[in-house]
């Protein structure tokens, strides 16, 4: 019997879960509300929530999973990439659990949790896990990649953004829009009243399976001033069809690549990952190709999608059956290459 402690804190949620032999007990997650007078996540603060944060959310998860402190076989944390301060405070807790309760460290890489999500089994029987290789569209706050996944641990980068997230142009067009933050979620809900044909945004013109999303940011807010110059109710009287025809932008821009990518792969399991695969448009559309091209599709359960601890605690389990461990001189990195 193998019992991961997962801990996530590489940007404003602080996160603790159980895994039992692939099978998730507990997903404590603590999101920090005092970013959104700010419109974005201060690093500075969210180092100290997380501070705050990580006993009680780590108590809780152990509580809730219903085992004891003393069975758990290892901790898993994340080392990166993310917020360097919010990245110490996670890894220094896992330290001290691993030297306090003398079991194994292990260190996890974001977005192989992001991607491995898939693997968390939410209950014995579960068998709804995508067969290797497949491939993999990662699509959060601060990455966007195409990527073929060999083997639980075994990753290859095909396509990347070469300037901002997916995640990102949500969240910034919203704030030209006056959305509140993180504004992913709130285009997706009004984006539901809108027209996403209303207006055209330009797409971008990048080889192979990379992305670029800075250039749709800018002309969604040059677009804006001209508009707003001619009226200056024209966010508010347009507010759901722009965020309809954004999302639409950015969906088309996403799937695109991911249709070319496996076309030329041959790969046809696909999956989605990463806090923007919550968008219930992208699952949608994603759905319409799978049916088209044949795909087996894997969307994550929404608890999976953003940030949390038991994707963290899955990469934990598949290294701890490799004996993947780290030493107590490992640090944190704001950048670390899955
Ligand atoms: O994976 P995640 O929780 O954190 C990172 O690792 O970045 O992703 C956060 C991102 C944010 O940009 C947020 O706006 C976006 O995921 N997001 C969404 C939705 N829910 C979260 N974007 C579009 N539609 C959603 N429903
Ligand atoms: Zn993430």
């Amino acid at each position: 019997m193998v019992i991961i402690l997962g801990i996530e804190s590489s940007c404003d949620d602080t996160s603790a879960a159980i895994i039992k032999d692939g099978v998730i007990l507990s997903n404590e997650i603590a999101s920090q509300k005092v970013h959104i007078e700010y419109g974005g996540v201060v690093p500075e603060l969210a180092s100290r929530a997380h501070q705050q944060n990580i006993i009680p959310v780590v108590d809780t998860a152990i509580k809730k999973a219903g085992i004891l402190k003393s069975d758990i076989s290892a901790i898993a944390f994340t080392r990166g990439p993310g917020l360097l301060g919010s990245l110490l405070v996670g890894t220094s807790f896992a330290k001290g659990f691993a030297l306090a309760q003398n079991i194994p460290l292990i260190e996890v890489n974001h977005l192989q949790g992001h991607v491995l999500a898939h693997f968390i089994k939410e209950h014995e029987n579960d068998t709804n896990q995508p067969n290797f290789p497949f491939l993999c569209l990662l699509v959060s706050g601060g990455h966007t990649e195409i990527i073929i996944v060999k083997s639980a641990l075994q990753f290859e980068v095909i396509g990347k953004t070469i300037d901002d997230a997916a995640g990102e142009a949500f969240d910034k067009c919203a704030k030209v829009m006056n959305l509140p933050y993180p504004g992913g979620p709130v285009i997706d809900k009004i984006a539901k009243q809108g027209n996403a044909f209303a207006f055209n945004f330009n797409k971008p013109k990048i080889k192979d399976f990379d992305y670029s999303f800075s250039g749709l940011k800018t002309s969604f807010l040059y677009f804006l001033r001209d508009r707003m110059k001619e009226n200056n109710k024209f966010i508010d009287e347009n507010i759901n069809d722009l965020a309809a025809s954004l999302q639409r932008t950015i969906i088309e821009i996403l799937l695109d690549k991911l249709v070319k990518a496996s076309k030329q792969t041959g790969i046809s399991t696909i999956a989605v990952a990463g806090g923007v695969s919550a968008n219930s448009e992208l699952q949608k559309q994603m759905q319409i190709i799978a049916k088209k091209h044949n795909w087996e599709l894997f969307i994550p359960s929404f608890g999976f999608t953003t940030d949390n601890a038991a994707m963290i605690a899955i990469v934990g389990y598949f290294k701890y059956l490799n004996n993947n461990f780290v030493g107590q001189d490992v640090v944190p990195t704001a950048r670390f290459e899955i």
